[in-house]
Protein backbone atom coordinates (compact mmCIF):
# COMPACT_ATOMS: atom_id res chain seq x y z
CA UNK A 1 0.00 0.00 0.00
CA UNK A 2 1.39 3.30 -1.05
CA UNK A 3 0.15 6.17 1.73
CA UNK A 4 1.72 9.06 0.55
CA UNK A 5 -0.42 11.74 -0.51
CA UNK A 6 -0.61 12.08 -4.31
CA UNK A 7 -1.93 14.92 -6.20
CA UNK A 8 -4.60 16.22 -5.50
CA UNK A 9 -4.73 19.81 -7.80
CA UNK A 10 -6.43 20.88 -11.09
CA UNK A 11 -6.39 18.61 -14.06
CA UNK A 12 -3.85 20.65 -16.93
CA UNK A 13 -3.44 19.48 -19.90
CA UNK A 14 0.60 20.40 -21.39
CA UNK A 15 1.76 18.91 -24.68
CA UNK A 16 5.00 20.21 -26.79
CA UNK A 17 6.41 20.51 -30.49
CA UNK A 18 9.67 20.95 -32.10
CA UNK A 19 9.65 23.93 -34.47
CA UNK A 20 12.21 22.13 -36.92
CA UNK A 21 10.61 21.56 -40.05
CA UNK A 22 6.87 21.09 -41.52
CA UNK A 23 4.33 18.91 -39.62
CA UNK A 24 3.28 15.79 -41.30
CA UNK A 25 0.38 13.57 -40.61
CA UNK A 26 1.86 11.50 -37.62
CA UNK A 27 2.69 14.92 -36.20
CA UNK A 28 -1.48 15.88 -37.00
CA UNK A 29 -2.69 12.65 -35.70
CA UNK A 30 -0.31 12.02 -32.84
CA UNK A 31 -0.49 15.36 -31.17
CA UNK A 32 -2.58 17.64 -32.69
CA UNK A 33 -5.65 16.16 -33.47
CA UNK A 34 -6.20 15.11 -29.56
CA UNK A 35 -4.71 18.91 -29.11
CA UNK A 36 -7.94 20.28 -30.26
CA UNK A 37 -10.25 17.43 -28.51
CA UNK A 38 -8.80 18.10 -25.60
CA UNK A 39 -9.56 22.18 -25.56
CA UNK A 40 -12.78 22.01 -24.85
CA UNK A 41 -12.58 19.76 -21.99
CA UNK A 42 -9.19 20.81 -19.93
CA UNK A 43 -7.35 23.70 -19.24
CA UNK A 44 -4.54 23.50 -22.18
CA UNK A 45 -0.98 24.68 -22.84
CA UNK A 46 0.32 23.97 -25.99
CA UNK A 47 4.21 24.85 -26.44
CA UNK A 48 6.58 25.04 -29.93
CA UNK A 49 9.75 23.65 -27.95
CA UNK A 50 12.47 26.22 -29.39
CA UNK A 51 14.66 25.01 -26.49
CA UNK A 52 14.70 22.16 -27.64
CA UNK A 53 15.12 22.36 -31.34
CA UNK A 54 18.71 23.74 -30.50
CA UNK A 55 19.99 20.21 -29.20
CA UNK A 56 20.92 19.94 -32.83
CA UNK A 57 22.03 22.37 -35.20
CA UNK A 58 19.68 24.83 -36.57
CA UNK A 59 19.85 28.18 -38.86
CA UNK A 60 18.99 31.01 -36.78
CA UNK A 61 17.88 32.71 -39.65
CA UNK A 62 14.88 29.94 -39.80
CA UNK A 63 14.48 28.80 -36.45
CA UNK A 64 11.81 31.89 -35.56
CA UNK A 65 10.32 31.45 -39.11
CA UNK A 66 9.69 27.92 -38.02
CA UNK A 67 8.35 28.75 -34.71
CA UNK A 68 6.15 30.69 -36.68
CA UNK A 69 4.85 28.21 -38.95
CA UNK A 70 4.07 25.56 -35.95
CA UNK A 71 2.03 28.37 -33.88
CA UNK A 72 0.38 28.40 -37.53
CA UNK A 73 -0.15 24.70 -37.82
CA UNK A 74 -1.91 24.23 -34.21
CA UNK A 75 -4.40 27.51 -35.30
CA UNK A 76 -4.71 25.97 -38.72
CA UNK A 77 -5.32 22.46 -37.11
CA UNK A 78 -8.44 23.88 -35.26
CA UNK A 79 -6.40 25.67 -32.29
CA UNK A 80 -8.80 28.55 -30.28
CA UNK A 81 -5.99 30.83 -28.86
CA UNK A 82 -9.21 31.77 -26.22
CA UNK A 83 -9.34 28.30 -25.34
CA UNK A 84 -5.80 27.10 -25.40
CA UNK A 85 -2.77 28.56 -24.69
CA UNK A 86 0.10 28.29 -27.32
CA UNK A 87 2.88 30.02 -26.69
CA UNK A 88 6.82 29.74 -27.62
CA UNK A 89 9.11 27.60 -25.02
CA UNK A 90 11.81 30.05 -24.72
CA UNK A 91 9.76 33.18 -23.72
CA UNK A 92 8.88 31.59 -20.13
CA UNK A 93 11.88 31.48 -18.57
CA UNK A 94 10.52 28.80 -15.97
CA UNK A 95 11.53 26.33 -18.59
CA UNK A 96 15.16 26.52 -18.27
CA UNK A 97 15.15 27.08 -14.55
CA UNK A 98 13.13 24.25 -13.23
CA UNK A 99 15.38 22.12 -16.39
CA UNK A 100 18.51 22.90 -13.80
CA UNK A 101 16.52 22.26 -10.58
CA UNK A 102 15.95 18.68 -12.07
CA UNK A 103 19.25 18.20 -13.81
CA UNK A 104 20.18 18.01 -9.87
CA UNK A 105 17.12 15.06 -9.47
CA UNK A 106 17.08 13.12 -12.64
CA UNK A 107 20.10 10.16 -12.18
CA UNK A 108 22.58 9.88 -14.85
CA UNK A 109 21.48 6.55 -15.17
CA UNK A 110 17.89 7.33 -16.16
CA UNK A 111 19.24 9.35 -19.37
CA UNK A 112 21.86 6.80 -20.32
CA UNK A 113 18.58 4.57 -20.89
CA UNK A 114 16.82 7.08 -23.29
CA UNK A 115 16.30 5.32 -26.40
CA UNK A 116 16.18 8.60 -28.25
CA UNK A 117 19.30 9.52 -26.92
CA UNK A 118 20.98 6.57 -28.45
CA UNK A 119 18.63 7.16 -32.29
CA UNK A 120 19.40 10.79 -32.74
CA UNK A 121 23.06 11.12 -31.00
CA UNK A 122 24.13 7.81 -33.66
CA UNK A 123 27.30 6.04 -33.99
CA UNK A 124 29.09 9.26 -32.15
CA UNK A 125 27.80 10.38 -29.49
CA UNK A 126 31.26 11.97 -27.82
CA UNK A 127 30.32 14.67 -30.41
CA UNK A 128 26.26 15.11 -29.75
CA UNK A 129 25.34 18.29 -27.42
CA UNK A 130 25.01 18.03 -24.25
CA UNK A 131 21.62 19.84 -23.89
CA UNK A 132 20.64 16.35 -26.39
CA UNK A 133 21.24 13.72 -23.67
CA UNK A 134 19.73 16.23 -21.28
CA UNK A 135 16.39 16.58 -23.70
CA UNK A 136 13.71 14.42 -21.59
CA UNK A 137 14.67 16.34 -18.29
CA UNK A 138 13.77 19.69 -19.64
CA UNK A 139 10.52 18.09 -21.32
CA UNK A 140 9.81 17.20 -17.42
CA UNK A 141 10.43 20.66 -16.58
CA UNK A 142 8.31 21.53 -19.44
CA UNK A 143 5.20 20.06 -18.03
CA UNK A 144 5.95 20.33 -14.21
CA UNK A 145 6.50 23.91 -14.34
CA UNK A 146 2.58 24.27 -15.02
CA UNK A 147 1.78 20.97 -13.11
CA UNK A 148 -0.07 19.48 -15.89
CA UNK A 149 -1.67 16.80 -15.01
CA UNK A 150 -2.04 15.29 -18.87
CA UNK A 151 0.52 14.92 -21.69
CA UNK A 152 -1.34 13.92 -25.46
CA UNK A 153 1.68 12.76 -27.58
CA UNK A 154 2.40 10.11 -29.52
CA UNK A 155 3.42 6.52 -29.03
CA UNK A 156 7.80 7.82 -29.26
CA UNK A 157 7.40 9.98 -26.25
CA UNK A 158 6.25 7.30 -24.07
CA UNK A 159 9.76 6.95 -22.30
CA UNK A 160 10.31 10.74 -21.97
CA UNK A 161 6.78 10.50 -20.29
CA UNK A 162 8.36 7.89 -17.62
CA UNK A 163 11.07 9.76 -17.01
CA UNK A 164 8.98 12.77 -16.01
CA UNK A 165 7.36 10.87 -13.55
CA UNK A 166 10.21 9.59 -12.46
CA UNK A 167 11.32 12.85 -11.98
CA UNK A 168 8.36 14.42 -10.55
CA UNK A 169 8.11 11.09 -7.74
CA UNK A 170 11.99 11.95 -6.91
CA UNK A 171 11.36 15.76 -6.29
CA UNK A 172 8.42 15.45 -4.12
CA UNK A 173 10.56 12.85 -2.29
CA UNK A 174 13.94 14.92 -2.02
CA UNK A 175 12.18 17.59 -0.73
CA UNK A 176 9.61 16.48 1.09
CA UNK A 177 6.97 17.94 -0.34
CA UNK A 178 4.24 14.92 -1.14
CA UNK A 179 1.70 15.45 -4.04
CA UNK A 180 3.76 18.81 -4.67
CA UNK A 181 4.14 17.81 -8.18
CA UNK A 182 1.52 15.67 -9.94
CA UNK A 183 3.06 12.20 -12.13
CA UNK A 184 1.95 13.27 -15.66
CA UNK A 185 0.11 11.06 -17.54
CA UNK A 186 0.46 9.95 -20.98
CA UNK A 187 -2.24 10.34 -23.38
CA UNK A 188 -0.65 8.08 -26.14
CA UNK A 189 -3.59 5.30 -27.10
CA UNK A 190 -6.01 5.25 -30.17
CA UNK A 191 -5.29 5.27 -33.72
CA UNK A 192 -2.85 7.62 -35.04
CA UNK A 193 -0.15 7.20 -32.09
CA UNK A 194 2.49 6.13 -34.09
CA UNK A 195 2.04 6.32 -38.05
CA UNK A 196 4.94 5.10 -40.10
CA UNK A 197 6.92 6.41 -42.99
CA UNK A 198 4.80 5.58 -46.18
CA UNK A 199 8.20 4.17 -47.86
CA UNK A 200 8.54 1.67 -44.72
CA UNK A 201 6.22 0.73 -42.74
CA UNK A 202 8.66 -0.83 -40.04
CA UNK A 203 10.02 2.80 -39.29
CA UNK A 204 7.98 6.06 -38.16
CA UNK A 205 7.04 8.72 -39.99
CA UNK A 206 9.63 11.69 -39.05
CA UNK A 207 10.33 14.94 -40.13
CA UNK A 208 13.81 14.18 -40.63
CA UNK A 209 13.59 11.44 -43.08
CA UNK A 210 15.09 12.46 -46.26
CA UNK A 211 12.53 10.99 -48.67
CA UNK A 212 9.76 13.93 -49.00
CA UNK A 213 7.73 10.50 -50.13
CA UNK A 214 8.17 8.79 -46.45
CA UNK A 215 5.18 11.39 -45.17
CA UNK A 216 2.71 13.58 -45.62
CA UNK A 217 2.85 17.38 -44.64
CA UNK A 218 -0.08 19.60 -43.65
CA UNK A 219 0.62 21.71 -46.34
CA UNK A 220 0.95 19.04 -49.28
CA UNK A 221 -1.92 19.55 -52.38
CA UNK A 222 -4.21 17.23 -53.11
CA UNK A 223 -2.25 16.03 -55.74
CA UNK A 224 0.71 15.46 -54.26
CA UNK A 225 -1.32 13.10 -51.06
CA UNK A 226 -2.44 10.86 -53.97
CA UNK A 227 0.79 10.86 -55.39
CA UNK A 228 2.68 9.88 -51.81
CA UNK A 229 -0.15 7.48 -51.45
CA UNK A 230 -0.40 5.63 -54.58
CA UNK A 231 3.41 5.33 -54.16
CA UNK A 232 3.00 4.29 -51.08
CA UNK A 233 5.09 0.52 -50.51
CA UNK A 234 2.61 -2.00 -49.63
CA UNK A 235 2.81 -5.85 -50.82
CA UNK A 236 0.97 -7.56 -53.50
CA UNK A 237 -2.41 -9.68 -51.25
CA UNK A 238 -5.70 -7.82 -51.12
CA UNK A 239 -6.28 -6.52 -47.62
CA UNK A 240 -7.31 -9.68 -45.19
CA UNK A 241 -10.92 -9.86 -43.40
CA UNK A 242 -9.27 -9.18 -39.68
CA UNK A 243 -6.59 -7.54 -37.98
CA UNK A 244 -4.83 -10.76 -37.26
CA UNK A 245 -3.89 -10.85 -40.79
CA UNK A 246 -2.01 -7.46 -40.78
CA UNK A 247 0.86 -9.37 -38.81
CA UNK A 248 3.62 -8.94 -40.82
CA UNK A 249 2.30 -6.49 -43.08
CA UNK A 250 3.49 -3.35 -41.98
CA UNK A 251 3.11 -1.20 -44.74
CA UNK A 252 -0.88 -2.46 -45.03
CA UNK A 253 -0.66 -2.13 -40.92
CA UNK A 254 0.14 2.01 -41.80
CA UNK A 255 -2.56 2.21 -44.27
CA UNK A 256 -5.01 1.13 -42.34
CA UNK A 257 -4.32 2.86 -39.27
CA UNK A 258 -4.29 5.98 -40.99
CA UNK A 259 -7.26 4.76 -41.88
CA UNK A 260 -9.11 4.05 -39.19
CA UNK A 261 -7.54 6.89 -37.39
CA UNK A 262 -8.58 9.99 -40.22
CA UNK A 263 -12.16 8.28 -40.04
CA UNK A 264 -12.67 7.80 -36.44
CA UNK A 265 -13.48 3.91 -36.89
CA UNK A 266 -11.32 0.82 -35.43
CA UNK A 267 -8.92 -0.92 -37.51
CA UNK A 268 -11.52 -3.66 -38.08
CA UNK A 269 -14.34 -1.65 -38.73
CA UNK A 270 -11.74 -0.49 -41.61
CA UNK A 271 -11.33 -4.51 -42.58
CA UNK A 272 -14.97 -5.31 -42.41
CA UNK A 273 -15.70 -2.37 -45.56
CA UNK A 274 -12.09 -3.58 -47.75
CA UNK A 275 -11.28 -6.94 -46.67
CA UNK A 276 -10.83 -9.00 -49.92
CA UNK A 277 -9.98 -5.48 -51.60
CA UNK A 278 -7.32 -4.86 -53.60
CA UNK A 279 -4.98 -1.65 -52.90
CA UNK A 280 -5.92 -0.51 -56.22
CA UNK A 281 -9.30 0.01 -54.59
CA UNK A 282 -7.99 0.78 -51.16
CA UNK A 283 -5.46 3.71 -51.82
CA UNK A 284 -7.54 6.13 -53.65
CA UNK A 285 -10.37 5.50 -51.01
CA UNK A 286 -7.62 5.97 -48.44
CA UNK A 287 -6.16 9.44 -50.16
CA UNK A 288 -9.93 11.15 -50.63
CA UNK A 289 -9.78 10.87 -46.58
CA UNK A 290 -6.69 12.32 -46.17
CA UNK A 291 -7.45 15.38 -48.53
CA UNK A 292 -10.14 15.62 -46.54
CA UNK A 293 -8.61 16.31 -43.68
CA UNK A 294 -5.76 17.95 -44.59
CA UNK A 295 -6.52 20.36 -46.92
CA UNK A 296 -8.51 22.94 -45.51
CA UNK A 297 -6.24 22.64 -43.00
CA UNK A 298 -3.44 23.45 -45.51
CA UNK A 299 -5.27 26.11 -46.88
CA UNK A 300 -6.12 28.07 -43.69
CA UNK A 301 -1.91 27.66 -43.04
CA UNK A 302 -0.99 29.26 -46.08
CA UNK A 303 -3.64 32.25 -44.87
CA UNK A 304 -1.70 32.44 -41.69
CA UNK A 305 1.24 32.28 -42.88
CA UNK A 306 0.99 35.32 -44.65
CA UNK A 307 -0.04 36.75 -41.29
CA UNK A 308 2.91 36.94 -39.35
CA UNK A 309 1.42 39.98 -37.00
CA UNK A 310 -1.16 37.43 -36.05
CA UNK A 311 0.35 34.76 -35.09
CA UNK A 312 2.91 36.56 -32.98
CA UNK A 313 0.22 38.19 -30.98
CA UNK A 314 -1.21 35.35 -30.14
CA UNK A 315 2.15 34.04 -29.13
CA UNK A 316 2.68 37.06 -26.90
CA UNK A 317 -0.35 37.13 -25.41
CA UNK A 318 0.06 32.91 -24.98
CA UNK A 319 3.85 33.64 -23.05
CA UNK A 320 2.36 35.96 -20.45
CA UNK A 321 -0.66 33.45 -19.63
CA UNK A 322 2.02 30.77 -19.40
CA UNK A 323 4.33 32.57 -16.83
CA UNK A 324 1.33 33.66 -14.79
CA UNK A 325 0.75 29.91 -14.49
CA UNK A 326 4.41 28.92 -13.96
CA UNK A 327 5.31 31.78 -11.26
CA UNK A 328 3.92 30.28 -8.29
CA UNK A 329 5.09 26.93 -9.39
CA UNK A 330 8.40 28.36 -9.56
CA UNK A 331 8.16 30.43 -6.20
CA UNK A 332 7.25 27.04 -4.29
CA UNK A 333 10.00 25.05 -5.75
CA UNK A 334 12.15 27.83 -4.88
CA UNK A 335 10.93 27.88 -1.54
CA UNK A 336 11.57 24.12 -1.50
CA UNK A 337 14.77 23.93 -2.60
CA UNK A 338 16.16 26.16 -0.22
CA UNK A 339 17.12 29.38 -2.24
CA UNK A 340 17.82 32.02 -0.92
CA UNK A 341 15.03 35.30 -0.90
CA UNK A 342 12.63 33.07 -0.89
P1 LIG B 1 8.05 16.22 -31.91
O1 LIG B 1 8.18 17.67 -32.26
O2 LIG B 1 9.03 15.26 -32.46
O3 LIG B 1 6.62 15.69 -32.33
C1 LIG B 1 5.44 16.39 -31.98
C2 LIG B 1 4.36 15.38 -31.61
O4 LIG B 1 4.07 14.52 -32.73
C3 LIG B 1 4.14 13.16 -32.31
N1 LIG B 1 4.65 12.36 -33.46
C4 LIG B 1 4.01 11.29 -33.94
N2 LIG B 1 2.85 10.68 -33.60
C5 LIG B 1 2.47 9.60 -34.33
N3 LIG B 1 3.19 9.10 -35.37
C6 LIG B 1 4.36 9.67 -35.74
N4 LIG B 1 5.06 9.19 -36.77
C7 LIG B 1 4.82 10.82 -35.02
N5 LIG B 1 5.92 11.63 -35.11
C8 LIG B 1 5.78 12.56 -34.15
C9 LIG B 1 5.12 13.16 -31.16
O5 LIG B 1 4.93 12.01 -30.34
C10 LIG B 1 4.75 14.44 -30.45
O6 LIG B 1 3.61 14.24 -29.63
N6 LIG B 1 9.86 15.73 -27.28
C11 LIG B 1 8.71 16.19 -28.04
C12 LIG B 1 8.36 17.64 -27.80
C13 LIG B 1 8.17 18.03 -26.37
C14 LIG B 1 7.09 17.66 -25.53
C15 LIG B 1 7.34 18.32 -24.29
C16 LIG B 1 5.99 16.87 -25.70
C17 LIG B 1 8.98 18.85 -25.65
N7 LIG B 1 8.49 19.03 -24.42
C18 LIG B 1 6.48 18.18 -23.21
C19 LIG B 1 5.12 16.72 -24.60
C20 LIG B 1 5.37 17.38 -23.39
C21 LIG B 1 9.01 16.02 -29.51
O7 LIG B 1 10.14 15.98 -29.92
O8 LIG B 1 7.94 16.07 -30.32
Amino acid sequence: MNDTPSYNGPERVFSGVQPTGALHLGNYLGALKKFVALQHSHDCLFCIVDLHAITLPQDPGTLAANTRKIAAAFLAAGLDPRRAIIFVQSAVTAHAELAWIFNCTARMGWLERMTQFKDKAGRDKERASVGLFDYPVLQAADILAYKATHVPVGEDQKQHLELSRDIADRFNRQYGAPGFFPLPEPLIKGPGARVMSLKDGTRKMSKSDPSDLSRINLEDDAETIARKIRKARTDPEPLPATVDGLAGRPGAANLVGIYAALAGISDQQVLDEFGGKGFGVFKPALADLVVDALTPIGKELARLNADPGHIDAVLQDGAERARAIAAPVMADVRRLVGFWGN
